[in-house]
């Protein structure tokens, strides 16, 4: 298995694209189970869980051909052969649960694999369900699938959803975009992901009014057309990037995306000591002088702090000046990074979902584990500023989700490389 060896290097200088976003990407691309009209995703993200969704697609019978090197993804789903999402694809990623709502919106019957567990938690799939069964789908689980049924189609329906959930709106809001009626979906989640589907969706013809606000109003239509949509910037690598100069010292140029992607994690990042300028171009973060000063941090659904960036945020608060706590409140499992950056001399404490560090002068370089996607890219920027070499095993979790992760911070100064398995 590949390993990525960092060595502690000094200040970092230079400027990184940001690629498009995994997590639009992965529900733009069920789209296209919507429509028998071509789908074009330019901006795709060259990543292992948008080959896994290309494949599962693939296994429905639609064609997903991907140019320019993957960055575009041209999709067709006119002659669809099956409509089972097999185990064999499900458990590898459990954004596989989104080709239900378009299936059985589309064909009214559909067999997914239900996801299962994963490392950073249970994560059920009940409120995908509920919310579909709102819209008059008969569910059925057995043997380890879930039997989706609507033969006079879905109908438009009031739905609130009991949690906040990303994966869930998405679901449900591409079901009710063929649904017959209105659909008005309450306490939604608001993420840049799902605006960017909204506008996808309405660029194929869908109705649908309020995203990026906790209700999402949409008037079913009888048929989606084809689309060209840039996938949006990915807002989580970005924000993984502005924290390369915050930990290394030195300043990077973010080429891509915008500060209001981000914004309560850039006023952690400022309150920290680092200066975060939205330019013309992206978002450039620099610290040259001084010690990062401690911060709490409160993971919370959009506009709030991302989980997705709790892992990398502690990375930082493992040489600052002082003693952050930081409360992770969306998954219950998710410190799982804290013992590895523990092993380069980081002091962290975790007690069910609080972890309090406290600040280092400095770290030391130690083999390490990648344990989860997020987990694995903290551990890197961990090593940035660790004396020594810290070396990532594990980096297939990293693959999922950073484009070329060492050609970005190799090309900013960083001494990183990727040791190829044999
Ligand atoms: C998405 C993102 C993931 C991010 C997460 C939260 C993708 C592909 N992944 O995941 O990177 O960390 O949003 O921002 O977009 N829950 C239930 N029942 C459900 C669904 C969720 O109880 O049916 C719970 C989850 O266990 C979790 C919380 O709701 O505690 C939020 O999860 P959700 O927003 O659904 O995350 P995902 O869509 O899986």
């Amino acid at each position: 298995m590949d390993q990525i060896v960092v060595t502690g290097n000094g200040p970092l200088k230079g400027e990184i694209p940001i690629a498009g976003a995994k997590n639009a990407c992965l529900t733009l691309m069920p789209a296209t189970l919507l429509t028998d009209a071509p789908l074009t995703l330019t901006n795709a993200p060259r990543l292992s869980d948008i080959k896994t969704m290309k494949a599962l697609l693939e296994s429905l019978g639609a064609e997903v051909q991907a140019l320019q090197d993957g960055k575009v993804l041209v999709m067709a789903s006119h002659d669809l052969t099956s409509r089972r999402a097999d185990y064999d694809i499900v458990r590898k990623m459990r954004a596989s649960i989104l080709v239900l709502g378009p299936l059985l919106a589309r064909y009214g019957d559909a067999e997914v694999s239900l996801p299962g567990g994963c490392a950073i938690g249970a994560r059920p799939v009940d409120l995908h369900l509920r919310g579909l069964e709102a819209l008059g789908a008969t569910l059925d689980l057995r043997d380890g699938y879930v039997h989706a049924k609507a033969p006079g189609g879905l109908k438009g329906a009031e739905f609130e959803f009991p949690l906040v959930s990303v994966g869930a709106t998405e679901n449900v809001l591409m079901a009710a975009t063929l649904a017959k009626g209105t659909s008005v979906l309450k306490n939604v989640a608001r993420e840049p992901e799902i605006v960017d589907l909204a506008r996808c969706l309405r660029r194929m013809g869908a109705d649908i009014e309020g995203e990026g606000t906790d209700t999402i109003v949409v008037h079913g239509v009888a048929a989606l057309g084809g689309a060209t949509h840039p996938v949006v910037a990915d807002r989580i690598e970005l924000g993984t990037y502005l924290l390369a100069p915050a930990i290394a010292g030195g300043e990077v140029e973010c080429v891509g995306g915008s500060r209001d992607l981000i914004a309560a994690f850039a006023d952690k990042l400022e309150e920290a000591g680092v200066e975060i300028t939205q330019t013309n171009r992206g978002v450039k973060a620099a610290h040259k002088t001084g010690r990062i000063k401690a911060v709490d941090v409160t993971t919370q659904p959009f506009p709030g702090f991302p989980t997705d960036l709790q892992a990398q945020m502690m990375a930082l608060m493992c040489t600052a000046e002082g003693t952050s706590v930081l409360e992770e409140t969306i998954f219950e499992n998710r410190f799982m990074h804290a013992p590895e950056l523990t092993r380069m001399g980081a002091r962290i404490e975790v007690s069910g979902g609080t972890a309090r560090v406290t600040g280092v002068d400095r770290l030391k370089g130690a083999p390490v584990m990648a344990t989860d996607l997020r987990a694995s890219v903290s551990l890197i920027l961990a090593g940035l500023a660790a004396e020594g070499e810290t070396v990532v095993n594990r980096v297939y979790h990293l693959d999922r989700g950073y484009e070329s992760v060492e050609d970005k911070l190799s090309a900013c100064g960083a001494r990183i490389e990727r040791m190829r398995a044999a």
